[in-house]
């Protein structure tokens, strides 16, 4: 069952599409001054630390699970967190339709599902089209902070990002400063998971663009003509 997008602020909350689509950001928080977004927020650690502390700062965060969703959501209202728009939906549906393009200073997807199984790793979150959604909800200069413990998806995000154009990626040496940002960091850095940490910035237009390997697929064959259709004629 497909179901509709979810929208919890204190400004407003209920179905999505209730609102206008490009949401309406500075209308949901007027004090922001600058926002952030974080895409499969988990029980949602990171994202309520970051508004709790940095109140004249936007953020939004989207997440597929409803349970995870409605809980966050709870948290957010009880301690009134008046700078935090939760989206519970599809990731790459909502950057593609609900939210503003060049909107967010940063992009955090951190621990995403690796899908270790051969025959699920094309549902993994990142793939040329969905880096092209994130670089478009990216701010000049913008950065995307990624995380994973899994060493095979870690390896194809590397080379998906070194065949970008416009971004400069960089490994982030050791962990964040201020510790763990997420339940799922918390636990591996506890358990000595190794963990790759990636930095992105928004260098220049280029990014802009499709992704190469986007580009190559959307390359279409020519259909033939049926057999009943007589060719065009020649001239
Ligand atoms: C492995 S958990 C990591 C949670 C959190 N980021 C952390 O590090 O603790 C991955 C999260 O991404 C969410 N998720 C997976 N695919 C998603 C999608 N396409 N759109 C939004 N959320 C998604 C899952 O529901 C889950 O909560």
């Amino acid at each position: 069952m497909i179901a509709p997008a979810e929208l919890a602020s204190l400004a407003a909350s209920g179905p999505a599409a209730a609102l206008p689509w490009p949401l309406p950001l500075a209308g949901l928080v007027p004090l922001a001054r600058a926002w952030e977004l974080e895409i499969g927020f988990g029980k949602g650690r990171y994202l309520l630390a970051r508004a709790a502390a940095e109140p004249e700062r936007g953020f939004v965060g989207i997440e597929v699970a409803g349970e995870y969703f409605r809980a966050a959501a709870r948290r957010a209202a009880r301690r009134r967190l008046g700078n935090l728009v939760l989206l519970r939906g599809e990731a790459l549906y909502l950057l593609a339709t609900a939210l503003p393009p060049a909107f967010a200073e940063a992009v955090h997807v951190y621990f995403p599902d690796p899908w270790p199984k051969a025959h699920h790793q094309r549902r993994r979150l990142l793939s040329p089209a969905a880096l092209d959604l994130v670089t478009r909800a990216l701010a000049p200069e913008g950065r995307i902070l990624f995380a994973t413990d899994h060493a095979g998806y870690g390896a194809e995000v590397e080379e998906l990002l070194a065949g970008a154009r416009g971004l400069a990626v960089r490994r982030w040496p050791g962990g964040w400063p201020g510790g763990p940002r997420t339940n799922y960091e918390a636990k591996y850095v506890a358990e000595g998971r190794p963990i790759l940490r990636l930095e992105l910035e928004l260098a220049d237009a280029r990014a802009r663009a499709p992704h190469p390997r986007g580009l190559a697929a959307l390359a279409v064959a020519p259909v033939p003509a049926p057999a009943s259709e007589p060719a065009p004629a020649a001239g």
